[in-house]
């Protein structure tokens, strides 16, 4: 059937010893967080961890992206590795359902497996919250859920990021965290006619996915003067606002830079030296 899911198979899964310290540097390269909330209803729990709830409008409706928590009933806790994967880089539940790509799992889906598998353990030493799924207020949920199905065929793609043997190992890692973690394309690259990134037009900016105005383009950001330097677009992506940095607090932005603050300085380096080679 043309909507079959496409699941990554056990034996795709490579052995692996966790790292959770990396595993904490990808999750908040991901942004997990910044969509995984708690809700209102946790108010009395630790507003640090993903234990979700909080909605988040889309075009199709209002989603509550679930408990990210190691809590066995509500959470992930009884999640096997395979069916986290499959989760986060193929868009599918364990019950084999598809899930809304504004999960950005079609750029988690160019992710090393092993950096998805950190994310797992590090998601693992969090503190449990009971925090039940909240339903999606959607039209028509198993017309859409089989619509994602069928659009995968055009959106997803499943090819690993690959390095550019031509460029340092700086600009190689801030590539890789911009367009697999850091799902900087889901908003910065303007959609074909199919909702389908168009990487002719990679990282020109564009109407906002989630229809809040527009979305700034991140090609030539030093010729254009917006930033002097890497340097300098480093200062921005560790601060934004604090130090001045005006355009990178609306739209969803001011959730990445404060994800983006919390990485360790040679990787907001990468990005930085990765983002201004863009012309
Ligand atoms: C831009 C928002 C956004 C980001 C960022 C995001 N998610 Fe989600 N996530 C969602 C939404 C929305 C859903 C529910 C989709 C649906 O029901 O179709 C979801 C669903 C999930 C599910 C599936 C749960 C289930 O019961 O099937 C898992 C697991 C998950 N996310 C993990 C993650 C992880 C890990 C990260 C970071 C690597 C992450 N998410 C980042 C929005 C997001
Ligand atoms: C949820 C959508 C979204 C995502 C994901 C996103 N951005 Fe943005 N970005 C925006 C919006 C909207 C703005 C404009 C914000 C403003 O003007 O306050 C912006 C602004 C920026 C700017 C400032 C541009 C200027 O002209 O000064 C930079 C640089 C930037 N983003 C880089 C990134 C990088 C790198 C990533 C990935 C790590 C990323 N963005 C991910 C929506 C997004």
């Amino acid at each position: 059937m043309l909507s079959a899911p496409n699941p990554v198979s056990e034996g795709a899964i490579p052995a692996h010893t966790p790292d959770v310290a990396n595993g904490k540097i990808m999750y908040n390269a991901a942004g997990c967080f910044s969509c995984h909330k708690p809700g209102p209803e946790l108010k009395d729990a630790d507003q640090s961890l993903p234990a979700g709830g909080m909605a988040l409008k889309t075009p199709v409706g209002v989603f509550y992206p679930p408990n990210l928590t190691p809590d066995p009933e509500t959470g992930i806790g009884k999640w096997t590795d395979l069916e986290f994967v499959n989760a986060v880089q193929r868009g599918l539940s364990p019950e084999g359902q598809h899930l809304i790509p504004a999960f950005p799992y079609t750029s988690y889906a160019r992710m090393k497996t092993e950096d998805v598998l950190d994310i797992r353990a590090y998601l693992a030493t969090l503190q449990p919250v009971v925090s039940p799924e909240k339903p999606a207020e959607i039209p028509a949920p198993w017309l859409l859920r089989r619509g994602v199905g069928l659009w995968k065929h055009l959106g997803l793609d499943t090819t690993p990021w690959q390095p550019d043997p031509a460029q340092s190992a700086s600009w190689n890692r801030g590539a890789y965290i911009a367009n697999a973690p850091g799902h900087c394309n889901e908003c910065h690259t303007p959609r074909n006619v199919f909702m389908v990134p168009d990487m002719s037009r990679q990282f020109a900016g564009g109407p906002h996915p989630e229809g809040q105005g527009k979305v700034p383009s991140l090609r030539d950001l030093v010729g254009r003067g917006k930033y002097k330097d890497a340097a300098d677009l480093t200062l921005a992506f560790q601060n934004g606002e604090m130090l001045g940095y005006e355009n990178m607090s609306s739209g969803g932005m001011g959730a990445v830079q404060t994800n983006l603050s919390k990485l360790p300085q040679a990787d907001v380096e990468a990005l930085a030296d990765y983002i201004v080679s863009l012309k």
